[in-house]
């Protein structure tokens, strides 16, 4: 009777972290699109990003032999991928579910299309519809420029673009930026993504609190929000706009993370006590068993000599 109170109750609980019934994906995410058509190029390199990342889990595409999880990670070649749109499945890679892990960080917009494009070449009859060029005043072959800049007065940061046409140079308006702050570990948002208006020009509100380093300096970078259509065009700047903070480096003297050099003695002393002592303790009991071990040995042979 315990037994069946135990199933029933383990059955509840499994059911309820694995029972996640269909992945909906987000109504807007759905119709997302590649704006590259897929090339044999494209599903090569995504048949090695594959191979690294996903075969461990999903098998070979068209074995069917993925490794046995709750849900199952399903053949790539199967309907359960084949039956989702280009936006589903770029979804799924990128935030991922429960086992199934969230690439966004391991892999770029670029790579994701690459090893969708890979699975896509396993789905017969799958016909590729691929995303409409977003209107701009870039002219085709233009090179793009960019750069940050910072206003007191307004306590705004601007990041001008610039499309470099034959000698030419033109304002690009309605792409969206952002800047990020360089932190000790990762980077920092700073304010909301902004559109370039018709000078080129975006402006982002700066927090002039933010803490900087010793003399006030923070490492800021403007990039393109799409960088899908855009590119990775980037402009970094040290600018001297935050407040100066003495907060002492992660390799500074006496932090806690540091190099033996540069702990303080009685820590040295305390760790080296410690060592000394669990020693001289195993030491102390191996003699002892030692000890007991030639008591037994004798006591043996006292015995002998009586019987014989
Ligand atoms: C650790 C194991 C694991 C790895 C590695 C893994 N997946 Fe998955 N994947 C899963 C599991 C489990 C599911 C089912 C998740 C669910 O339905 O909740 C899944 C589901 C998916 C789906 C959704 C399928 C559907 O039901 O619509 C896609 C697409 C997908 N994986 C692609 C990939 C790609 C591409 C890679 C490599 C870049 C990858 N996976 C790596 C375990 C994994």
């Amino acid at each position: 009777m315990k037994n069946y109170i135990l199933l029933i109750i383990g059955f509840v609980i499994s059911t309820g972290v694995y029972a996640q019934g269909e992945w909906i994906v987000p109504a807007d995410k759905k119709g997302k699109l590649s704006t590259v058509t897929f090339s044999s190029s494209m599903e090569k390199l995504g048949a090695d990003i594959f191979k690294n990342n996903c075969v461990s889990c999903h098998g070979t595409p068209g074995q069917n032999n993925p490794i046995p999880l709750m849900p199952s990670p399903g053949d790539p070649a199967g309907s359960k991928f084949s039956d989702n749109t280009d936006g589903e499945l770029y979804y799924k890679i990128q935030e991922g579910r429960v086992t199934m892990p969230s690439f966004k960080s391991a892999l770029s917009a670029t790579d994701t299309w690459n090893v969708i494009a890979y699975i896509r070449s396993f789905h017969k009859g799958y016909k590729q519809e691929v995303a409409a060029k977003v209107e701009t005043n870039i002219p085709e072959g233009a090179t793009l420029a960019m750069d940050l800049s910072y206003d007191a007065d307004a306590k705004k940061v601007f990041v001008k673009v610039i499309a470099n046409n034959e000698g030419e140079q033109i304002p690009v308006a309605g792409v969206d930026v952002k800047i990020v702050a360089k932190r000790y570990f990762g980077q920092l948002p700073i304010g909301e993504p902004k559109a370039t208006d018709g000078n080129g020009i975006a402006n982002i509100d700066w927090n002039d609190e933010l803490p900087g380093d010793s003399i006030g300096n923070v490492a800021l970078t403007a990039s393109f929000v799409d960088t899908e259509n855009y590119g990775d065009l980037t402009v970094a700047k040290d600018l001297k706009i935050a407040v100066a903070t003495n907060k002492p480096a992660l390799n500074a003297e006496r932090a806690m993370w540091n190099t033996v050099k540069k702990a303080p003695l009685w820590i040295l002393f305390s760790y080296l006590g410690g060592v000394i002592t669990v020693w001289f303790f195993i030491i102390y009991v191996a003699l002892s068993l030692k000890k007991i071990f030639a008591l037994g040995k004798d006591e043996v042979s006292d015995e002998e000599q009586v019987i014989y």
